[in-house]
């Protein structure tokens, strides 16, 4: 899509942006399990870190808690994208929860791959950010052999058991260019450590830094559509200010906006976190269409086509009501 703007002030649009394949198919989860099953469906956590999609799923009748033992006992639970740990399960089970798992497969991946190395005795440095719901479950799968790493201000404090036997990992979606400066220190303190068997920050965290950094430096100001607390969306501002742009902020809705944030800027860039109905992003460009952004282009650098089915058990609930 691209329209000509009338006096030079433009709208860039990021693409990739948006839902991923692991948010579709978790916020589908809980759709089909509403239709399937009917109300109210518990849904351990913010099934996708996104105001909006909880608000709309708790209207349609999800009831979203903390913890596995707030859900009444044998009700049907929905875990979260993020994942949960083996206590959760084992929470679950004691309590007789039917669990829908909307782990998205690839973080389902990087469990696997911190039970693997712990059984082979590594010592697993897990980098991410130790306050977020992804790397608790992540962590939960070893806690003895895994230890978080935030970020490149916490190499120095790491302590390994065998120098010779230490892997890292990560969380799904950071920062491309903070994570490999974190690995460089520690490759510095731990010549021998091993990189992951591929990559564990997710296809749709990578695609849309790469859009936002080609887009940012044609910005004055990059506009992020995300929640606080969704990962990803926080990272596209830190990557749009180091990629150029003169200003980033993050936005919930387009309410969010102060205008004058645009005083003399020409080019505003905009894009929005994985877990982003694509509505939030619409109502974004029309805010900035009504003061004057009348050019729109969009800066594509990929094109994704991944999907993921539902999980298992749901799949076959609904095969078998037809
Ligand atoms: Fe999965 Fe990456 Fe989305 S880990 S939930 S595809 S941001």
């Amino acid at each position: 899509q691209s329209v000509p703007a009338q006096d030079g002030k433009r709208i860039l649009l990021a693409a990739p942006r948006g839902y991923c394949a692991g948010v579709d198919r978790a916020v589908d989860a809980v759709e089909k399990a509403l239709e399937l099953y009917g109300a109210p469906i518990y849904v351990r956590k913010e099934i996708v870190h996104n105001k909006l999609v909880v608000e709309t799923l708790t209207e349609r009748g999800a009831i979203f808690v903390n913890e596995a033992d707030e859900v009444p006992e044998g009700a049907r639970v929905v875990f979260s994208a993020h994942g949960v740990s083996p206590a959760v399960h084992a929470q679950a089970a004691a309590r007789n929860l039917s669990a829908i798992d909307a782990t998205c497969p690839l973080v389902t991946k990087v469990h696997k791959e911190a039970v693997r190395f712990a059984r082979e005795d590594y010592d697993i440095l897990l980098i991410g950010h130790d306050d977020h719901e992804e790397v608790e479950g992540t962590y939960g799968e070893a806690p003895d052999h895994i230890q978080v790493v935030n970020g490149p201000h916490e190499v120095d404090q790491v302590q390994v058991r065998d120098p010779e036997r230490v892997i890292w990992l990560s969380q799904t979606t950071l920062s491309v260019d903070e994570t490999m400066q974190t690995v460089r220190l520690l490759r510095e303190r731990f010549p021998h450590l091993q990189d992951p068997p591929s990559d564990d920050i997710c296809y749709a965290t990578q695609n849309r830094q790469v859009a936002v950094k080609q887009m940012a430096p044609e910005c004055d100001v990059v506009v992020v559509v995300g929640s606080a607390n969704s990962s990803n969306s926080v990272r596209l501002v830190e990557v749009a200010l180091e990629a150029g742009a003169r200003a980033s902020y993050r936005v919930d809705t387009a309410g969010e906006i102060d205008n004058s944030w645009f005083d003399d800027a020409t080019t505003v860039g905009v894009t929005s976190g994985a877990s982003v109905p694509e509505l939030l992003v619409r109502n974004v460009v029309e805010h900035l269409q009504s003061l004057g952004y009348t050019g729109l282009d969009e800066v594509r650098t990929a094109t994704e086509d991944i999907g993921f089915s539902l999980p298992k058990n749901l799949r076959s609930d609904l095969k078998a009501a037809g």
